[in-house]
């Protein structure tokens, strides 16, 4: 066998996105490219914004010095800093170059982070509907995952939380706007979160820190105010990336941010960049940290996931579906006309519609929509949408 008993069971366990793509290639080629309609894969068909490309010309037509160069394996300081300004800006936190650390995207992030706090055999505690490859990656540094049930409307149960932490739990990691369902965690929640974890830390003698996988923080609807979880606990951390929200998911950069008033964040940070080094990513993308630091007040055009937000909620409500509406991201978690989720999606896939089951998010009786696509995509899924809800009875 070329891969370990583990690993080939964690390719199973992780499969459904992959499936979907390669059912998707057969069903191309036997209808054609415009008759299939792939709402599977988070990754946006939408350009950089046009800053990104202003920045990219004025970089070629003049190199600095050393641009290809190895660097401190915390990134490029005049970056650091100006992602330490717009935190400040958002949270009015005192943060500094010194609290940030470049990141080869969000995914290098969370494995940065959990090889510097995680111990063998610790414990990370996730909130269902979840991005599955949480589970794989705090096995890379020998954690397990623990899961805490959601509400309908997709919000954590925080009483099923205090049960979750135990003594061997070192981090609660959270994600809002949240993959799959693109549900925002409000203010309250997380500052409920917070309470729970002090509560937890204080009967246990242990400390747990709050980590937020954000890469969707800046896509967010209806005029939402981000809610950062760095006022609701100071053991926290950020994990995030420009992936979504510059468009930017092939380049790879990322960054981590220490809360600035955590006591020991020297260590903390020390243990990041050793971490940052020794995994093997030795530094973020040179050329990208030169670029997004004249982009952190840039986004892509939100509007535009509004608008397909607004579209695939008011068309798949008016079919029938129950829909909880999403505030952010560019995900939506319809509930399943029938218990059998998988079976539902093989009924959409029929209809040559390609989403993917719940079950591979932990949350079965749903499938997960990226609306991250063209509108004509959009609009040409919905007879299949409505040929399988119909077919589901
Ligand atoms: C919730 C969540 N976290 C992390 C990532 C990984 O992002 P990156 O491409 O920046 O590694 C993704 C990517 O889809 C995601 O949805």
């Amino acid at each position: 066998m070329a891969v370990s008993k583990k690993i080939k069971q964690f390719m199973e366990q992780g499969s459904w996105i992959r499936r979907m793509f390669e059912e998707g290639i057969a069903l191309k080629q036997q209808y054609g490219e415009e008759n299939v309609f792939y709402l599977s894969l988070g990754n946006p068909i939408m350009q950089p914004p046009p800053e990104f490309y202003d920045e990219l010309r004025r970089i070629a037509n003049d190199p600095p010095p050393g641009l290809h160069r190895y660097m401190p394996n915390a990134g490029h300081v005049e970056t650091r800093a100006a992602i330490a300004d717009e935190l400040t800006c958002e949270t009015a936190l005192p943060f500094t170059a010194d609290d940030v650390l470049m990141t080869v995207g969000a995914g290098g992030a969370l494995n940065v982070v959990m090889h510097t706090l995680l111990d063998p055999g610790d414990e990370v505690v996730i909130f269902a509907p979840y991005f599955v490859e949480y589970f794989f990656y705090a096995d890379n540094h020998g954690a397990t995952c623990k899961v805490v049930p959601a509400d309908e409307n997709f919000l954590p149960d925080l009483d099923a939380l205090a049960d979750a932490i135990g003594p061997k739990t070192r981090i609660v990691l959270t994600s809002s706007p949240n993959n799959p369902t693109g549900v925002v965690y409000g203010r309250e929640v997380i500052a409920e979160m917070g309470r729970v974890i002090r509560k937890r830390e204080a009967e246990l003698g242990t400390e747990v820190f709050l980590v937020s996988d954000e890469p969707y923080r800046k896509i967010l609807f209806d005029g939402l105010e981000y809610p950062h979880i760095f006022e609701h606990h100071v053991r926290s951390v950020v994990a995030t990336s420009h992936s979504k929200d510059l468009a930017l998911p092939g380049e790879r950069i990322g960054f981590i941010a220490v809360h600035p008033e955590y006591s020991d964040k020297e260590e903390l940070i020390d243990g990041l960049t050793f971490c940052n080094r020794t995994l093997g990513f030795v530094n973020a993308p040179a050329l990208m940290q030169h670029i997004v630091k004249n982009l952190q007040s840039v986004t892509v055009d939100v509007g535009t996931y509004e608008a397909q937000r607004d579209f695939m909620y008011g068309a798949l409500t008016d079919i029938g579906y129950q829909v909880v509406k999403p505030q952010g991201a560019f995900y939506m978690f319809p509930k399943a006309p029938i218990d059998d989720d998988v079976k539902f999606t093989n009924m959409l896939r029929e209809n040559r519609v390609l989403v993917v089951p719940g079950t591979g998010f932990g949350g079965p009786g749903h499938f997960r929509i990226s609306y991250c696509v063209s509108d004509a995509t959009l609009e040409g899924s919905l007879p299949g949408f409505r040929a399988a809800f119909e077919g589901a009875g």
